[in-house]
């Protein structure tokens, strides 16, 4: 049985000037620990189909199962990991944002604390377990956020387009950094991301999604061996395939 089933997801968004599909008869399945990325254009309906898996919209239709369980709402069996800065709590320390998830949970404050701890040193933050959010970059903002969603160990990672806001050589250290992350956790993952070259250096397999309403075209596996050098001939054949399947032609 796969970690994650998708099973002809769609939704309907409702808005006062008529309905607009966010997502069309979506169909995915996602392996235990596996690296799976969702790339398409724009207003396909990414964010749409993420935010159902994570639990925050329902379908209109369609079923979604993680380790067998139909999901009817959040859980934290998956971690959330947004493009927004601001989705930290700016009132507290990165110590009290990766503890959150855990205070919800009732730990204790010792135990709350070294696991926050723990967390940080995963994404090399742990000098800066004081610091408030303003006070750090936003490299590090995304990195505590990432520590946030995997302090309570939830078997599954959803992850839109989090590093999307960073400046290029930020993002090639978060990616490089996440990659770690996932080799040590071996967490399920859905990343979500409109560059097909961070789809090349994550993803174990890419889903690409048509233009909206958002439809799966095509999986397409990547079984270069990690860590990725984005320079080689068979990273930028991979890139090229990606952007083939988006319809951006290549020179
Ligand atoms: N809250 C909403 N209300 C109405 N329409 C929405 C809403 N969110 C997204 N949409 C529409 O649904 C489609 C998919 O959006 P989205 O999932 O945000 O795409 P992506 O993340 O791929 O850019 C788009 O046409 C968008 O305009
Ligand atoms: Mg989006």
């Amino acid at each position: 049985m796969a970690h994650i089933e998708i099973r002809d997801v769609s939704l309907v968004y409702d808005t006062p000037a008529g309905r607009v599909t966010g997502v069309d008869k979506a169909s995915l399945s996602i392996e235990q620990s596996e690296f799976l990325c969702i790339v398409g254009p724009s207003g396909c309906g990414k964010s749409t189909l993420l935010n159902i898996i994570a639990g925050f919209l329902p379908p209109t239709d369609g079923e979604i199962r993680i380790a067998g369980k139909a999901v009817s709402g959040y859980g934290q069996d998956r971690g959330v990991v947004f493009q927004d800065f601001a989705q930290l709590f700016p009132w507290r320390t990165a110590l009290g944002n990766v503890a959150f998830g855990l205070e919800m949970k009732g730990i204790g404050k010792d135990e709350r604390e070294s696991t926050a701890r723990k967390q940080l040193a995963l994404v090399k933050l742990e000098k800066f377990a004081d610091a408030y959010p303003h006070h750090l970059s936003g490299g590090m903002q995304q990195r505590v956020a990432i520590a946030r969603a995997l302090a309570y160990n939830p078997a599954v990672l959803l992850m839109d387009e989090p590093f999307a806001a960073l400046d290029a050589l930020t993002r090639d250290d978060m990616q490089r950094l996440l990659a770690d992350v996932w080799r040590e956790t071996r967490k399920t993952v859905i990343y979500v991301t409109h560059n097909v070259a961070e789809a090349v250096y994550l993803a174990d397999r890419v889903v690409v999604m048509t233009p909206h309403p958002g439809r799966v075209k095509t999986m397409v596996p990547i079984t270069l061996p990690r860590p990725r050098d984005p320079l080689s001939v068979e990273f930028l054949d991979h890139q090229k395939q990606l952007l083939r399947e988006l319809g951006q032609e290549t020179h």
